[in-house]
């Protein structure tokens, strides 16, 4: 088994940029901000807004604390879980560094984010993945999405390969195609992304056959994943880290789901691609979306100084800093949450043990109603996807029909019985190796979201699921 050497590589960053990158030029009144900090600078600089004007001097937020109910103003839920399971909350602990600063969150500001969110980010990421360098960075943005592309932006030109997961989130495949980013899927098996596979890719790249260099980052997420539901386990992501160390990838960690993971018995939660990386080689992006809300359009990036500076050059030409009604309702509820102490030890058991009901109970709504010779149940690890390998091999037309075919036509069962599930072939990214027929059959799953159907719903709609499969396979239920 590889393991993870204590020795660091020394990476040249500059051969990852972009050509857009690399021909950035950067406004010249941005080299004039550190001037604004100098004590008993008169500036005459800037072209700043006085915050007096703001038409606003405070804002109110509700957050839910022990004994209230949520109701969120416009969810019309009419069942039970309209009113959410609270845990009762300790007061909240007092924290000094998020202190509320409306001057300087609704001003024009640095791109990586207002001083106390970052502060916040850093030290949330000390206390959780500990990275194993010193030089890294963190760089505030409008949620996962935001940061992809600035990845994408910072590092790829048209034609360059990057690798995926071989089921991939679509919000990554679409923008990164429409970039002229040729993504390839590395095949996967119950437990994520296969290094051997990964490696194999690799070793027998041909540049004239491929029509492009060498790839140069795996994206990966890693917990939860979308649309899979897997948790790459910690020896599993060792030796993916030592391939991607062999091949001097970089590793884009898209993990939004982190917390939403089925808690593990002896540790927080399961140890991170960054908290293992001793060379700089992992960018992790964190969301807002999934813990707090999407609407908050949230979120950071953490990487290498180099690369996070030059991501953050990036988000200095599209958003230009992050929305100050978002970072204030943020780090108002960080606040109110009681900082790290009450995000650990609160806020994040009480949201996993959310999802996690959702996912068990869905795993045996699916075991009582849905025959074990048409389905694989699925192994669940908390997010809000199940992954379901249909059995196309038990499939009466198996000979005649393609397993996409079946796969389509089992789609338009589950719609007749009003039931509505994602085919797994909206996710497949194009494939690295040519796969056979029977190969293809073995890998015909469909993705199940737990996250929103009302509860007393959820075995109504695994009933359904169970008829409408024994009808597109024509078998007694
Ligand atoms: C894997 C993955 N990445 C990113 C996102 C988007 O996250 P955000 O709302 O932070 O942009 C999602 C949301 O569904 C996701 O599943």
């Amino acid at each position: 088994m590889p393991s993870i050497t204590p020795a660091t590589v020394q990476i040249d960053y500059t051969k990852y940029f972009s050509k857009e990158s690399h021909g950035r030029i950067r406004s010249q009144l941005k080299e004039l901000r550190p001037y604004h900090s100098v004590p008993d600078m008169i500036s005459l600089g800037g072209g700043l807004p006085h915050p007096s004007t703001w038409p606003v001097n405070g804002m109110t937020l509700s957050v839910p604390f022990a004994g209230k109910s949520v109701f969120v103003p416009g969810y019309n839920g009419r069942s039970e879980d309209a009113l959410l399971p609270l845990e009762p909350y300790t007061a909240p602990l007092k924290t000094d560094s998020l202190s509320p600063d409306l001057a300087e969150e609704l001003q024009y500001g640095s791109t990586y984010g207002p001083r106390h969110l970052v502060n916040w980010c850093k030290e949330h990421i000390q206390r959780i993945h500990s990275p194993r360098y010193a030089d890294w960075e963190v760089l505030s943005t409008a949620g996962n999405t935001d940061g992809m592309d600035g990845i994408l932006r910072s590092l790829f030109d048209k034609g360059e390969y990057l690798l995926v997961e071989e089921f991939a989130y679509p919000g990554l495949l679409s923008p990164a195609t429409s970039m002229g980013i040729r993504c390839l899927g590395v095949p996967m098996d119950t437990e994520g992304v296969n290094p051997l596979a990964l490696d194999e890719i690799m070793s027998t790249w041909n540049e004239v056959e491929r029509g492009g260099p060498r790839p140069k980052m795996i994206a990966l997420v890693p917990t939860c994943s979308n649309p899979c539901g897997v948790t790459i386990n910690e020896q599993r992501k060792i030796e993916l880290y030592a391939i991607c160390r062999k091949w001097d990838l970089l590793i884009a960690e898209d993990d939004p789901y982190c917390f939403l993971q089925i808690r593990p018995a002896d540790k927080f939660i399961e140890p991170t691609f960054l908290s293992m990386d001793t060379d700089g080689r992992v960018i992790r992006i964190d969301s807002f979306s999934k813990i707090v809300a999407p609407g908050s359009r949230m979120g950071w990036i953490t990487g290498p100084r180099v690369l996070v500076e030059k991501i953050m050059q990036s988000r200095e030409s599209s958003t230009n800093c992050p929305s100050g009604f978002s970072v204030s309702a943020i780090t108002a509820i960080l606040r109110a949450w009681g900082g790290h102490e009450g995000f650990e030890q609160k806020y994040i058991p009480h949201i996993a043990s959310i999802y996690t009901e959702r996912c068990l109970a869905m795993v045996s709504y699916l075991k009582a109603h849905v025959s074990p010779k048409l389905i694989d149940y699925p192994t669940p690890s908390g997010g809000m996807f199940l992954w379901v390998r249909l059995k196309v091999e038990t499939h009466p037309d198996v000979a005649t029909k393609t397993p996409d075919e079946i796969s389509k036509e089992l789609f338009h069962k589950c719609i007749e019985h009003k039931v509505l599930i994602v085919p797994g072939h909206f996710f497949k990214a194009p494939q690295s190796v040519v796969s056979t027929r029977e190969e293809d059959a073995k890998k015909v799953f469909v993705r199940i979201s737990f996250s929103l159907p009302p509860l007393d719903r959820m075995e109504e709609a695994a009933r359904r699921f169970g008829k409408a499969l024994a009808e597109a396979w024509g078998v007694e239920l």
